[in-house]
């Protein structure tokens, strides 16, 4: 079987200038196997911000700090936070964002990891300027705090987009990745972080407006193949079910289509849409679906 995860894990690989991604994982949920990536940028000080921190190692410290001292670790929603104690405990002088009500969490209140600050925009105190925030919400305070590196031109998500690629995952499994529409080439935000977005209304379509009108070269995200070519035309693909459009075209990229339901898990279990959606809780548990459920 082919690695789930993007292996050589937990080295830093060259992006762009003064930016690298660092694969990991495998997270399991519910036994399931997922890749995770973080983005690492050096700052116009020299300083490297982490973005997302995966699995915190002594050799990727050592790596790390050949390109200068780590300063930022960055908690962009309510899922990708759980590696950030490790880091905090390994580097001294390190500055913690978290998203908006990050810290209310009670996983987060319970871990006692320190979040030094909260992202705000670029306006904030200590805010690195080449670095723009889009914060995209949803219903249930869920957050997600986009970075838009301005020097090279990448936008970095975290599970607005999720390419996962089912040539990487366990047969059986693949036909989830369908269901939840989170399936590479043409990845998206599984359906049910959807819905928790979409039903934010006009604060989400207005965000990822700003998202598009970056018209990034490139956009880097934590689960699946990133977007390394033609990330403007491939992001508003992406996004096509929270940019303003037909009211149609959105509603049926929320709800799985007829053709998802007449295949693979969905046919096998009966084809019903409620037993589809049952499906997608059970397939994607973990935190980054369920804004109340961090989990990595
Ligand atoms: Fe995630």
């Amino acid at each position: 079987m082919a690695h789930v995860t993007y292996p050589p894990l937990d080295t830093l690989k060259p992006v762009a200038t003064d930016l690298w991604v660092v694969d990991s994982g495998p997270l399991r949920a519910m036994g399931i196997p997922l890749p995770v990536r973080m983005t690492v940028i050096r700052l116009q000080d020299g300083t490297l911000l982490l973005h997302s921190p995966t699995r915190y190692t002594t050799e990727l410290h050592r790596q790390l700090s050949k390109q200068g001292p780590v300063r930022h670790l960055v908690a962009p929603n309510s899922a990708h936070w759980t590696m950030v104690k490790d880091w905090q405990q390994n580097v001294a002088d390190v500055m913690t964002w978290a998203a908006p009500g990050l810290r209310k969490r009670s996983g987060v209140k319970r871990s006692a990891v320190r979040l030094d600050r909260d992202l705000e925009g670029e306006t904030t105190t200590g805010w690195p300027d080449e670095l723009e925030q889009i914060d995209v919400p949803g219903i249930g305070g869920f957050h997600e705090i986009c970075l838009f590196h301005n020097p090279s031109r990448t936008l970095i998500l975290t599970d607005l987009i999720q390419n996962l690629e089912p040539r990487k995952m366990p047969q059986l499994l693949r036909p989830l990745l369908k269901l939840a529409g989170n399936d590479a080439p043409g990845g998206r935000a599984p359906r049910y972080l959807r819905a928790v977005v979409m039903l934010k209304g006009k604060p989400a379509r207005e965000a990822a407006l700003r998202l598009k009108a970056l018209q990034p070269e490139r956009v880097i995200f934590a689960h699946g193949a990133w977007f390394e070519t033609d990330g403007s035309d491939r992001l508003e693909k992406s996004l096509d079910w929270l940019l303003p459009a037909d009211r149609y075209k959105q509603v049926t990229s929320v709800v799985p289509a007829a053709s998802d339901l007449s295949s693979g898990l969905a046919k096998s279990s009966g084809g019903s849409l409620v037993t589809s959606l049952c499906s997608l809780r059970l397939a994607f548990p973990s935190g980054h679906l369920f804004p109340g459920k961090p989990r990595h």
